[in-house]
């Protein structure tokens, strides 16, 4: 009998209860020196030359917007095919949000449409690598270049995502990171940032922790940190308990990641020339982190029936976030999103499918279609 399959999985490593235990044993829960070593490793693993870690991508994304001094009146671009976090990032700075068209094929947006929606109040654009798959960053770039417009990538989804050569977390001002407990490498809630700038960086660090400059603060004879605070600062850390789980789910991350891609490529391989299904579009220079695996499909609510009645569960994931009435009620002009809003559905992958699920979810798509 086939085994269940669930559409989500939380990953958490065979050695994460010795590391979290050490650390629970150790007493120094909040952020600390295990919080270092996570982010050490994340530099080591992807190859960044910086990482604040936070407690939530949501997090992440605010604070990306406050570095950049985001205020009231300003606008950031943003796509409408995303969680409703990366719209509310927007919202808690007072800004507004403008949601430009996407690719249909992808779910990424459009360059074109991000061209249209630039006024002399584009302060930023948050681009999604949607389900993994990373974004025609160099479009974006060509898009700002001679501008003051900063590109903040949203790479909740995108950890180990590879842009043309480059790793997703060194293209962009910023990148955004989620370590929620169903992304790919989790710690319970958890986020971060890679920051380009040395400035901005050493801004991420003091504003992530209230505000203050830990680093160069003491602490006095009378037993608190010295410091004058000139700026607005978050409890935005992650802590070491968090981040004890985030080492022990770092180890094996390659192999798990080239787990997904093989998964990938055997659904692209087998679905690829079923005319009733309409794969998400890849260009071969880029590597997807596939958080996601997405198709389109004409007959979805037939679909996702009949592969329920296969316990082979399917998902939309997130759909349009500009429908939601704080943003004002779907736009209808965004023709791509909303042909996509209709037609899109995402198949399971993630570190439980093995090659012999992923075969039983294939048959049962071949045989529901
Ligand atoms: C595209 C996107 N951005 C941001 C977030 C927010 O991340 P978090 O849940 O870690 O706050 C998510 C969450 O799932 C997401 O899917």
């Amino acid at each position: 009998m086939q085994k269940e399959i669930s559409f989500f999985n939380t990953y958490v490593s065979p050695n994460a209860a010795q590391g979290v235990t050490e650390l629970l044993n150790s007493t120094f829960l909040s952020e600390g020196k295990i919080t270092e070593q996570f982010e050490k490793e994340l530099c080591k693993m992807f190859d960044f030359k910086n990482i604040i870690t936070l407690n939530s991508g949501t997090s992440a994304l605010h604070l990306a917007l406050d570095l950049l001094n985001i205020k009231e009146s300003d606008e950031i671009i943003i796509p409408a095919q995303t969680f409703i976090a990366t719209g509310l990032a927007v919202l808690y700075c007072k800004a507004k949000p403008v949601f430009a068209d996407i690719n249909y094929e992808d779910g990424n947006l459009n360059i074109e449409s991000v061209r249209s929606k630039i006024t002399s109040k584009t302060k930023a654009i948050i681009c999604v690598h949607w389900g993994g798959y990373p974004c025609n960053m160099n479009g974006l770039k060509d898009l700002v270049k001679n501008t003051n417009i900063k590109i903040i990538e949203d790479a909740a989804h995108a950890l180990g995502s590879v842009y043309s050569k480059e790793n997703i977390g060194n293209i962009s001002d910023i990148t955004c990171f989620s370590f929620q407990a169903i992304k790919h490498l989790t710690t319970g809630d958890g986020g971060a940032i890679t920051v380009k700038d040395p400035e901005l960086y050493e801004k991420a660090l003091r504003k992530k922790w209230f505000g203050i400059d830990r680093k160069n603060s003491a602490v006095s004879e009378l037993g608190e940190r010295e410091y004058d605070l000139k700026e607005m600062g978050y409890k935005y850390h992650l802590n070491n308990y968090a981040s004890a789980l985030g080492i022990a789910n770092l180890s094996g991350y390659a192999a798990r990641l080239k787990n997904r891609r093989e998964i990938a490529d055997y659904y692209k391989q087998e679905l690829k020339n079923i005319t009733a299904l309409q794969l998400f579009k890849e260009e071969p220079d880029n590597k997807s982190a596939y958080w996601l695996f997405g198709l389109h499909t004409n007959n979805r609510p037939e679909l996702i029936r009949k592969l329920k009645a296969k316990k082979v569960p399917t998902s939309v994931v997130h759909q349009r976030i500009d429908k939601n009435s704080i943003f004002g009620g779907a736009d209808l002009s965004l023709i791509n999103q909303t042909k996509f809003d209709n037609t899109q559905l995402h198949i399971p992958i993630h570190d439980a499918i093995d090659m012999e699920t992923a075969n039983y979810i294939v048959d049962a798509i071949k045989s529901s279609v």
